[in-house]
């Protein structure tokens, strides 16, 4: 039985903020520690009870003066663009045409994608995030890919291949049989598997017939406990396109809702020029709205408004949407969404921000069970924050004298360098993630 105890300041959420001075809201301990055994949490608090409580054979990892918080969580990104971020000049449908569905052909090979899901869990890692939910490609292969660079890193992961099976090039097509065929083997095969969840992935209404989100539909009635992803509502041209798609609709949230895929597991990325209407069919679906800043500023999309979505009761998350993200890094998303809220005229505490990364996310999917606090029993999955990780950022922190400000100097301020360390299921990982990625470029340069 391997026991560690993992020390330093623990911050974890109860509840959502209700305001910058919401103490009730989390539990912050200021010598407190983590104590993990075989990949869960058995309790967090102090570190002198969990010490004794730890025994005489526990492995203590000291990482005062850092912070302890549960692993960033990121509910939206696509990992067949990990190299495709940073892709310059277009609006969303440009871009697709002219970067995005070239790299995502790379994908029908197999020794490609599983390079790539290599260093796309280690990017992660990197950044402090222990679970995210990513589109693949249309190709089976890279959903294999995907899954089995989670499972070796044990990570828990959600993911599934997209459908999608027009306005596309052919390479990247699949028929709406083809796309449910392939759906069904991939759940079949990957869905429950260890820490896997799959992640039925209609790409959006405008690749995707009516035949092919009947199709979804299908997938979604038989197997209610996979999550369902597609995009909504992020750019003016891309609406006029799917409606006229679907004159039938009443507005494009209405395409989704015709084919049943409005439910409490549905992830639809952006959801930025949506009327009420349109919100409030989200809320009484509890489908979750997905708040993608920096990919939103990225291609000029548009500005999330939270305070509808909260007016109305609607659910919403963050994410960093890679590659039209331009972050692997939920701090500097949560750093955008700050700004992108200002200029809607919306506060975000930081104290709220860190509660969206972690329990919010873990709530929005559904998981607060088992991820995105450290409760008793919780999965393992824990970042390390050290709020001075840049030589600006330690002169900053010098004049800081409170958790909320020390909290808002690493969301404005921070990124991979803040992330001392991440472990998933009680085992450190982005140390051994630089080792591994170092041992590569070494033999890359002995080739
Ligand atoms: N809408 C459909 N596909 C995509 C995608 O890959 N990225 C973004 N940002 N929006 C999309
Ligand atoms: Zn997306």
């Amino acid at each position: 039985m391997n026991t560690l105890l993992i020390r330093g300041r623990v911050l974890t959420f109860l509840a959502e903020p209700q305001g910058i001075d919401d103490a009730a809201s989390y539990r912050y301990i200021e010598d407190g520690a983590v104590l993990v055994r075989d990949g869960k949490v058995v309790a967090s608090g102090d570190y002198a009870d969990l010490q004794t409580k730890a025994g005489a054979d526990a492995e203590t990892a000291d990482h005062r003066p850092h912070l302890i918080l549960p692993g960033f969580i990121d509910t939206h990104l696509h990992f067949p663009q990990t190299q495709a971020i940073a892709s310059y000049g277009a609006q969303l449908l440009e871009w697709l045409n002219t970067y995005i569905f070239v790299e995502e052909q790379k994908f029908a090979h197999a020794a490609h994608a599983a390079a790539v899901a290599e260093r796309f869990m280690d990017e992660l890692i990197s950044n402090g995030t222990t679970t995210a939910v990513a589109y693949c490609s249309v190709h089976p292969t890279s959903v294999d890919a995907y899954f089995a660079a989670a499972e070796t890193r044990g990570m828990r992961m959600i993911g599934g291949k997209v459908m999608m099976d027009r306005n596309a090039p052919d390479a990247l097509t699949d028929t709406p049989q083809q796309g449910y065929d392939e759906t069904k083997r991939l759940i079949e095969k990957w869905h429950g598997r260890g820490r896997a969840h799959y992640a039925i992935s209609p790409r959006f209404a405008i690749t995707s017939t009516p035949e092919q989100m009947a199709m979804a539909q299908a997938l979604v009635a038989e197997h209610p406990d996979c999550y369902v992803q597609t995009h909504l509502s992020e750019n003016r041209d891309e609406i006029a396109f799917a409606t006229s798609l679907y004159p039938e609709a009443k507005n494009y949230t209405d395409i989704y809702a015709r084919y049943g895929l409005l439910n409490d597991r549905m992830l639809l990325g952006h959801c930025i020029h949506l009327s009420d209407r349109e919100i409030s069919v989200l809320a009484e679906t509890g489908s979750v709205g997905v708040f993608c800043p920096t990919s939103n500023l990225f291609l000029g999309s548009g500005l999330f408004d939270r305070d509808r979505f909260d007016a109305a009761g609607a659910r919403w998350s963050v994410a960093t949407d890679v590659g039209a993200g331009t972050s692997f890094s939920m701090l500097e998303t949560m750093d955008e969404a700050y700004k992108v809220l200002h200029l809607r005229g919306q506060k975000l505490t930081p104290f709220n921000s860190f509660y969206r990364m972690t329990l919010g996310n873990a709530r929005a999917l559904k998981l607060e069970d088992r991820i995105g606090s450290l409760h008793d029993g919780a999965d393992a999955d824990i970042v390390v924050l050290d709020s001075s990780g840049k030589s600006a950022m330690e002169y900053r922190m010098r004049t800081a004298t409170t958790l909320a400000e020390e909290l808002f100097i690493l969301q404005t301020m921070g990124d991979d360098r803040c992330i001392a360390e991440t472990y998933v299921a009680g085992k450190p990982m982005k140390t051994k993630a630089a080792k591994r990625q170092a041992a590569a470029s070494r033999l890359l340069e002995t080739v």
